[in-house]
């Protein structure tokens, strides 16, 4: 009997290979770099995708469209397989642009499941596009960007939850 692994259909098909991680990384944060690392080890290619998410507030933005694109760049330079772009529009349409089949997202909780769920619906829905759902590291699950952004306005230490560069950020725009 011959055995065909998934793998063997797939080759020379590059778009399969290639995965969007999506967020609005306001800022990036470990569990975004978790995430990613581990979806990188898992793909050839990781377009790591920063959009604007239109539930969450823009008056409560820590940084504009470069200052995230820049912070991602710097914290992903180790890894090969990653790359950084922005985006507006359908995420589902720049999955196309990017050759991308399939998005990975990080999910901490029940709620998170609902929402991406519901997000990866009408995606596969509307462009035939696949979602991914890594659980977030364990030690990692309660960290989410507005919480970091509010605890370190009040005073609190978040640096064992972002990167260097972003703490070094926080520390110049909210003191
Ligand atoms: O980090 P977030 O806030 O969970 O990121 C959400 C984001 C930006 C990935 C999501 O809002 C998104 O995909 N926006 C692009 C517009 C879009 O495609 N909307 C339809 C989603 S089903």
């Amino acid at each position: 009997m011959s055995v065909t692994s998934p793998r063997d259909d797939l080759d020379g098909d590059s778009s399969a290979r290639t995965v969007v991680c999506p967020g609005s990384f306001d800022p990036v944060h470990l569990g975004h770099l978790d995430v990613i690392e581990r979806a990188s080890r898992l793909f050839d290619r990781v377009v790591v995708a920063i959009g604007v998410n239109p539930d969450k507030p823009q008056g409560r933005r820590l940084l504009d469209d470069e200052g995230r694109l820049a912070l991602l760049r710097e914290t992903t330079a180790h890894l090969d397989r990653v790359e950084v772009a922005g985006f507006t529009g359908l995420l589902t349409d720049f999955c196309h642009d990017v050759g991308a089949r399939a998005v990975v997202k990080g999910v901490r909780s029940g709620t998170d499941i609902e929402v991406e769920t519901r997000m990866a619906h009408m995606n596969q829905h509307v462009a035939g596009i696949d979602t991914l759902l890594l659980p977030t590291a364990p030690h990692l699950s309660f960290v989410s960007s507005s919480l970091v952004k509010e605890v370190h306005g009040l005073g609190g230490d978040v640096s064992q939850l972002v990167p260097p560069a972003v703490l070094t950020v926080l520390r110049q725009r909210l003191g």
